[in-house]
């Protein structure tokens, strides 16, 4: 891959007017965020052109999936007020920055329509993208607007591309990644990609039962993908060092579970094979302690992915001790965005992982393909 561009790469910024395309896709609930970490991190992007004197610094993000329609319940005025906030508490000129409304309330964004990319850079003089989020859709302010103007990313993409893009190219070994999550549909890709280059990987979350019943295990009434099997069957059998659990918690017929449920049923510690009807929801300590040992001794780690229910706090304890373990290694831990990154921050581990990934889609489809759309599209792009 060759070199995307950086800030110091962009022509003079003194007097120029800048849009940034950032992922302010934050989690809200009641139209108050409950996390401004994807607000606070471009901020060192934004105080730097503004540092060099860039006259006006347009921000533009996507906000929820209004579906290219209007919609006011996801209306970006919270986080124009949240940014204008942290801009001021940073000692910048936050009068110079400005945040266009949501970009998917017009239909071109997601459809990738260069009229609407081209209507963005009018008036600017040049782009940058912090979104790194964002970077795995093809969508219009993501790919659009390097045609049009020199353009480079920003402190937050080059950080990621950095971090990652070294998973691919040397990372210290032994190499251990840690996978879980629901459907081993959506992980195949990424599962055979890291597989090329990891030592180790440890399979948890809905994803194992699929894997364990490539095995000829039961498992009950469990999450499984039957289509899946025989891909899950050609992995086992590469002679990679695929770890499956060896114990898990379930729970009984009919019991209710997840988040904001009345919860029911019987909880169980089992083996690898599941009575008929219970429903496998977390790997068990035996595993957990496995998985952490197997942490410990790596000296670089990927996780993405729970390793059960654990907004549900019966289910929560296989990814508490794979969070612990992670946060806890001397080796250099990174971890995709998503439910993972939130795992973490609900435990108050994040500060203790080397990095978390902004992007949870974006940071596996970089594993898998060492590219992403809006990266090609900064290579390619009129930079200077
Ligand atoms: C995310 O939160 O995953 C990114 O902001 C991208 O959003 P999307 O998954 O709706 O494209
Ligand atoms: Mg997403």
């Amino acid at each position: 891959m060759g070199k995307v561009p950086v800030l110091e790469d962009l022509p003079s910024v003194r007097g120029a007017s800048v849009l940034v395309r950032t992922d302010f896709n934050v989690p809200m609930v009641d139209g108050r965020i409950t996390d401004d970490l994807r607000i606070r991190l471009p901020l060192e992007t934004l105080t730097w052109l503004l540092d060099q004197g860039a006259a006006r610094v347009t921000t533009a993000t996507h906000l929820g999936r209004p579906k290219g329609k209007l919609d006011p319940r996801f209306d970006v005025e919270p986080v124009r007020v949240r940014l204008h906030e942290l801009l001021v508490d940073a000692g910048a000129d936050a009068g110079r920055v400005d945040l266009l409304p949501n970009l998917r309330f017009d239909p071109r964004e997601e459809a990738g329509d260069l009229t609407f990319a081209e209507e963005l850079v009018a008036g600017q003089d040049l782009f940058v993208n912090d979104a790194f989020g964002a970077a795995h859709r093809a969508h219009a302010s993501v790919v659009g607007p390097p045609r049009f103007r020199p353009s480079a990313a920003g402190r937050v993409m080059a950080r990621e591309v950095e971090v990652l893009g070294g998973l691919l190219q040397q990372p210290r070994r032994p190499f251990v990644a840690v996978l879980g999550g629901s459907k081993v549909s959506d992980k195949l890709g990424v599962i055979e990609a890291l597989l090329q280059r990891v030592d180790t990987l440890l399979v948890g979350g809905g994803m194992c039962f699929t894997f364990l019943a490539a095995l000829g295990r039961s498992i009950g009434s469990s999450l499984y993908e039957p289509a899946q099997v025989g891909a899950c069957r050609a992995l086992l059998d590469s002679g990679a060092d695929i770890r499956l659990p060896s114990d898990l918690v379930a729970l009984s017929p009919g019991g209710r579970f997840g988040a904001g449920v009345e919860p029911s049923g019987q909880m169980r510690q089992v083996s690898a094979d599941i009575p008929r009807d219970w429903m496998g929801l977390d790997i068990g300590p035996g595993t957990a302690a496995e998985f952490a040992d197997a942490i410990g001794q790596g000296a670089t780690i990927f996780w993405n992915g729970p390793m059960g229910v654990f907004e549900d706090p019966r289910f929560a304890a296989g990814t508490r001790t794979v969070a612990e373990a992670v946060a806890g290694t001397n080796g250099f831990t990174v971890v995709g965005g998503g439910d993972s990154a939130a795992a973490l921050a609900e435990l108050g581990l994040a500060e203790r992982i080397d990095h978390v990934s902004t992007g949870g889609g974006a940071s596996l489809e970089f594993l898998q393909h060492g590219d992403l759309p809006g990266l090609a599209a900064l290579r390619e792009g009129m930079h200077p």
